[in-house]
């Protein structure tokens, strides 16, 4: 829970300051700077100290070679898509995901970009299979899905995804580690509202793309530098600063949602309906 967090050299201060900038001292020669590597302190639209130990923290925590961090989850998610979809490309995404995921793949991407998706049941595989075009480079996904908890087989998808050579996405926002790590189970990238349960206190915005060195470079030098969702340094520290407690509000959560599981089991009046079918109108 602590990766990424660095010792301030100038002071000996246990915790990396707030360093809000927004450019750092080049060198006498700035051609000595290595233009390829994203990580230089430069400008911070680019890179920053506070998101950089931010990146490091999440890429840890999921099992990832590399991470990008940006101004919120949806930013996040437009970074992964705006990246690795070029027009004329097909996605194939679950019928239940977050509300702003719909919206890009329903009514901005098409006619902005040329990019066709279509929306399936994530948990009928014959239906993803049955989805999949030539043209399709992405499957995406939520792990347990905002609002319904609809819950994908990752591995599972991974597979098909994999067998068709396209990416599968996984916005794992309500499995944040170490519930859930989707890279473990085949996902190619993974993406976070830090807003959620990784801040967890409801006091700053963000988002991240987690994965292979291959998948995260090009999102930053792409849609980080050019669309420029930029996070601000301040909340680049509180976020690592809030996530210090996330296995400790994890543990609380299960244990709530076991009462609650207990509570519901032990009342007669409520009833398992299996899937599909529909409660009968009050008489
Ligand atoms: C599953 C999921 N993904 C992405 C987002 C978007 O995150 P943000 O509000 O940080 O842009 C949300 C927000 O509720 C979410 O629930």
């Amino acid at each position: 829970m602590h990766c990424g967090n660095q010792a301030d050299i100038c002071t000996g201060a246990i915790r990396t300051p707030i360093i809000m900038a927004n450019s750092s001292t080049l060198p006498e020669d700035p051609f000595t700077l290595d233009p390829d590597n994203p990580d230089l302190l430069v400008y911070t639209r680019e890179s920053g100290a506070n998101q950089l130990g931010l990146q490091t923290k999440l890429a840890v925590l999921e099992g990832g070679e590399d991470a990008v961090v940006l101004g919120s989850g949806v930013a996040a998610l437009h970074a992964a898509f705006f990246t690795h979809l070029r027009a004329g490309d097909h996605v194939v995404v679950s019928d239940v995901t977050y509300g702003a995921v719909w919206r890009l793949f329903a009514e901005l991407l098409p006619v902005k970009s040329g990019i066709e998706a279509t929306f399936v049941d994530i948990t009928d595989l014959d239906a993803v299979r049955a989805a999949m075009r030539p043209t399709t480079r992405i499957i995406h996904t939520e792990v347990i899905a905002n609002p319904t908890v609809k819950t994908a087989d990752i591995q599972v998808l991974a597979d098909v995804a994999h067998t068709a050579g396209t990416l599968l996405t996984v916005d794992s926002t309500c499995t944040p580690p170490p519930l859930f790590r989707p890279l473990e189970h085949g996902a190619d990238l993974v993406v976070h509202s830090l807003t959620k349960y990784i801040n967890g206190h409801g006091d700053a915005m963000g988002g991240a793309v987690i994965g292979p060195r291959e998948l995260i470079l090009p999102i930053k030098s792409e849609a980080m530098v050019n669309v420029g969702a930029a996070i601000s340094p301040f909340n680049a520290w509180l976020i690592p600063r809030g996530s210090i407690t996330l296995p400790l509000r994890l543990r609380q959560h299960l244990a709530g949602a076991q009462h609650v599981v207990e509570f519901l089991d032990s009342d007669p009046r409520v009833a398992r309906r299996p899937s599909g079918t529909c409660l009968a109108p009050a008489a």
